[in-house]
């Protein structure tokens, strides 16, 4: 029998329904100190070209810096002085990381997550949530809220920045050899940067707000909008899945750069 109390979520549920807030919780957490480092602590240290990897003969940029500031727009991040540190480069991925961050939390599954792992509101199916028993629940209208309706907008970014890790992707097969040639192949990182991109094209277009572009309102089988709308709606169906596996694939990504940029790791790589 559930004990109930004011603390304890009001549950009939026997199982460990707690356990995948709780785990969410967690990695978000995780996701968070990791974001910061890469912003705003990483660039402070000696190691400041950390996600410079051409020392080591490749073109891999962590999905952090992308896209390229530098390469593809001619900007250079200016270089702050900070009194009592010294002079701070500014990190592209904090210039960069406000729309990717945006995305994910007004995206209709990244509210989910974080209702259920941080507000409790509710924590799972079935489990009483504290805003809905106080009666505040009031739904996204009203207030700080109402910042999620800027979801498809943050979409249209998301989607460019999709397009540049794929671009990414083709430049992670050019390789520098030691006269300083230029040869295509594949490394280990070509294949993680790959999967970054298709996992993140794949969280994209899985999007309730593409879904909606391509087909909302499109009620007639055979139309191309309705055969989009259909496609949309099947990726549409493991959003979620998406969401998480683009998530965990910056962070490998980023980790597995940063050891092959400080030459913690030799790569395998296989040239044409
Ligand atoms: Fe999740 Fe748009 S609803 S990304």
């Amino acid at each position: 029998m559930i004990e109930l109390n004011v603390v304890q979520p009001r549950t009939y549920r026997p199982d460990k329904w707690w356990v995948e807030p709780f785990a969410m919780a967690l990695y978000f957490v995780f996701f968070t100190i990791y974001v910061i480092y890469v912003t705003l602590v990483a660039p402070l240290e000696e190691s400041i070209q950390e996600w410079d990897t051409s020392s080591a003969g490749v073109n891999y940029i962590s999905p952090f810096f992308s896209p390229d500031l530098k390469k593809f727009f001619g900007i250079d991040t200016p270089v702050v002085n900070i009194p009592g540190i010294g002079d701070w480069k500014v990190s592209p991925a904090l210039l960069l990381i406000w729309a990717p961050l945006g995305f994910r939390a007004t995206c209709y599954y990244g509210r989910k997550v974080i209702y259920r792992s941080f507000f409790w509101s509710p924590p799972a199916c079935a489990v009483d949530g504290f805003a809905m028993r106080k009666g505040k629940y009031k739904g996204d209208g009203p207030g700080i809220f109402a910042i999620v309706h800027l979801h498809r907008y943050f979409f249209y970014l998301a989607f460019i920045l999709a397009v540049f890790h794929w671009i990414d992707t083709f430049f992670a097969m050019q390789f520098r050899a030691s006269d300083g040639s230029l040869a295509y192949g594949i490394g280990i990182g070509t294949l993680l940067s790959a999967l970054d991109a298709l996992f993140l094209t794949l969280y994209v277009i899985s999007c309730h707000s593409f879904r909606h572009l391509m087909g909302g309102g499109a009620n007639t089988p055979g139309t191309i909008r309705y055969w989009l709308w259909s496609k949309i709606s099947k990726l549409n169906k493991y959003h979620g899945l998406w969401f998480w596996l683009s998530l965990f694939m910056i962070v490998i990504v980023d980790v597995y750069f940063r050891l092959v940029a400080t030459g913690t790791i030799t790569e395998v790589r296989w040239l044409f």
